[in-house]
């Protein structure tokens, strides 16, 4: 029998008419737990710089970091995603201040691990802050960025951050076998609950731009690209495969990046390999939907909600967000 042969005895719109029914039928929710709120620390006390290109997103120096952290534990957020902005007097070719034990990330780490400690904490191992070039890794003398070398940094960062505190090491790289190596580290070190989330499939995009302002890796890298080591846009096939090997190596969840643009990617790893993934739902998409907002084009709350929801949908499990704060408002209402 086919659905036209079934009206008017099937009518789905029943399930639509009253709240209740549709709250029965609803298949996807979006709770405060699902996010991940990432945060930038600067140098300095008291100190809440606005990022022009991200309206409402401070650079927050580690006092005001703990805060917020407090702020975000209270509204059920599960953790926060920590991202240094490095003063460029320790930036360097190898990247040395990435594994600083008293480097920015690391010492917010601790300050947030004692004053709350109930808040889940994630690193960004990558050395794009860190570097005179604002590349990920560390390059050769044509600029191309050296895979094994790299790897050896990024192992000796993710250390230094689990030794600081933190829950979960985002590699957010894309070299090949770092998983694993830092895998094999933590374990070798004692770090055995350290989580791994991997950016697993990250690609070369445009939409990266204010977080590049953000962390002032943009200047660095000047007109160059990330596309050696980040995923070309066109491919889904290619992410398969990186999941599964970051799997494979000992990820313990996977992330897809940028978000709303890459829901079939978010959607076709849940199908196939049924494992935790995080939708990052990036800079530029933020900056979108606050620029329209701004512009009175859009209802902002519910275009916000609307796009978080839509993650779930898709296969997410948890979603690293900028507006997680203002989310978990509205949700707890
Ligand atoms: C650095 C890193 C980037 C982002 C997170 N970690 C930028 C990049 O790869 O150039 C982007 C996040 C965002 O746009 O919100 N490895």
């Amino acid at each position: 029998m086919t659905y036209e042969q079934q009206f008017p005895r099937t009518r789905p719109r029943r399930l639509r008419r009253t709240a209740f029914l549709r709250a029965m039928v609803q298949e996807s929710v979006l709770q405060p737990s699902d996010l991940i709120l990432p945060i930038f620390v600067q140098e300095g006390t008291a100190q809440r710089t606005p990022v022009p290109s991200m309206p409402g997103v401070n650079r927050l120096s580690i006092d005001q970091a703990v805060e917020i952290a407090s702020e975000a534990c209270d509204l059920g957020i599960s953790s926060l995603a920590v991202f240094p902005v490095t003063p460029s007097e320790v930036k360097s070719l190898d990247a040395a201040e990435a594994w600083n034990p008293d480097g920015l990330a690391q010492r917010t780490f601790r300050a947030i691990k004692q004053a709350v400690p109930d808040i889940g904490l994630m690193s960004d191992a990558a050395l794009d802050p860190f570097t005179t070039h604002g590349q990920d890794g560390i390059i050769d003398e044509t600029g191309y960025v050296l895979n094994d070398e790299t790897t050896e940094a990024l192992v000796r960062q993710s250390l230094s951050h689990a030794e600081a505190g933190a829950d979960i090491i985002g590699p957010s790289d894309m070299m090949d076998g770092r998983i694993g190596a830092i895998r094999d580290a933590l374990e070798a070190n004692g770090h055995i609950h350290t989580c791994i989330m991997s950016y697993a499939a990250k690609y070369a995009s445009a939409y990266y731009g204010p977080f590049r302002d953000a962390v002032g890796s943009a200047a660095n890298l000047g007109k160059a690209d990330k596309k050696t080591y980040q995923m070309n846009p066109a491919n889904t096939d290619e992410a398969l495969h990186e999941a599964a090997m970051d799997l494979a190596e000992g990820a313990d969840f996977l992330m897809v990046k940028p978000g709303l643009p890459y829901l079939d990617v978010i959607h076709r790893i849940k199908q196939e390999l049924k494992t935790p993934v995080t939708a990052y739902h990036v800079s530029g998409e933020y900056a979108m939907l606050e620029a329209a907002a701004a512009n009175g084009w859009i209802d902002r709350d519910k275009v916000m909600l609307e796009t978080l929801l839509s993650f779930k949908r898709a296969g997410a499990d948890a979603i690293l967000t900028y507006h997680a704060l203002d989310t978990a408002r509205l949700i707890n209402g």
